[in-house]
């Protein structure tokens, strides 16, 4: 059967950074709490979703070897659009010149595995090139006065181009999952701000990670420790923490992104993804696993061969 395989990847994040000592210094909170219950040290704030994309997927593109007029679907993972309407994918679209379609895609912090997914179904419908986009400015949702937030939020955007192989590609399984009855522990009202039930999400996110990872593994007939790399969303570092313990992957092997970032939801999979590219902790046939939760609740889980 055809696949599909990643050729290209960029990221992006706004220049002004913002340390836990800036965010002391006007709230009732401290390095040491932001640290020890996150594992966040610092975040990048500033910029629009359609801006941080656009960046995002030009380098993407410019890796591949290609323009927007190569690409035949533009999919736009976020939580934080520019507008109701249109899609943000429209500006990206036009900034890009993307021949293709464009939409977005909101799943939550889960989002970008999900395009993965719902990309790879397009390459089997005959898309030879999809560029994806993961990116939020959850800044701009966030009430700057609520500690419970303000800590763990941050912006930026990363891309990935997904091109159609001849030969078998690298998506081995996948697992994408939906609980609409807990849509009330994270939600974001029509003009409102971000609200979250910190410790009711916590405990479904480690085992959403842990059963969703287990079912995409099962389906590409693997376990645990057959992963190279494990590129978790990056909500909290205890969360990934446990679900890592929890699935017996060994520590060397996760990718931890949360302390530079914060939370950037659809955006923190492939800000990782990117990283440890950077760091050149991925070679061709390694075994990758993203797994990604957030509100709704959603899941989605990808195993990855890397390379094809
Ligand atoms: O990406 C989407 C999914 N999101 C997540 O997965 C996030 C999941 N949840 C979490 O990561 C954690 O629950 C948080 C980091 C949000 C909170 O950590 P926690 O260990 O669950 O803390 P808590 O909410 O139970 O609060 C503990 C204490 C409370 O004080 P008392 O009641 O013990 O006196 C809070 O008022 O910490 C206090 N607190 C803070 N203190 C200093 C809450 N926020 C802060 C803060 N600085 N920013």
């Amino acid at each position: 059967m055809p696949g599909a395989r990643i050729t290209g990847w960029g990221a992006a994040v706004p220049e002004k950074v913002v340390t836990n000592d800036d965010l002391s210094a006007r709230l009732d909170t401290s390095d040491a709490w932001i640290t020890e219950r996150t594992g966040i040290k610092q975040r990048h704030i500033g910029g629009t979703t359609s801006q941080l994309a656009t960046q995002a997927g030009a380098r993407a593109l410019a890796q591949a070897g290609l323009t927007g007029a190569d690409i035949d679907v533009l999919v736009l993972a976020t939580t934080t659009p520019d507008a109701t309407v249109p899609g943000t994918s429209a500006t990206v679209q036009h900034e890009l010149q993307v021949a293709g379609g464009a939409c977005d895609l909101n799943a939550a912090c889960s989002g970008f595995v999900y395009s993965l997914v719902v990309a790879h179904g397009l390459t089997l419908a005959g898309a030879r090139r999809i560029l994806l986009v993961g990116s939020e400015t959850l800044s701009r949702i966030t009430d700057w006065d609520d500690r419970a937030m303000a800590v763990l939020v941050g912006d930026g955007a990363g891309a990935v181009v997904l091109e159609a192989t001849e030969g078998a590609g690298e998506l081995l399984g996948w697992d994408l999952g939906a609980d609409g009855s807990l849509r009330h522990l994270l939600k974001c009202d029509l003009g409102g701000y971000l609200y979250m039930n910190g410790k009711e999400i916590f405990r479904h996110a480690v085992r959403a990670v842990v059963d969703s990872s287990s079912a995409a593994l099962a389906r590409a007939g693997m376990v645990p420790g057959d992963v190279d790399l494990f590129v978790p969303h990056q909500a909290n570092a205890r969360i990934i923490a446990a679900a890592g313990q929890r699935l017996g992957i060994a520590e060397d092997r996760w990718v931890v992104t949360i302390d530079r970032y914060g939370n950037t939801s659809s955006a923190s999979i492939p800000l990782a993804l990117c990283d440890a590219l950077a760091a050149g902790r991925l070679r061709e046939g390694d075994t990758v696993l993203l797994s990604g939760f957030g509100g709704g609740m959603t899941w989605a889980s990808a195993v990855l061969r890397w390379g094809g």
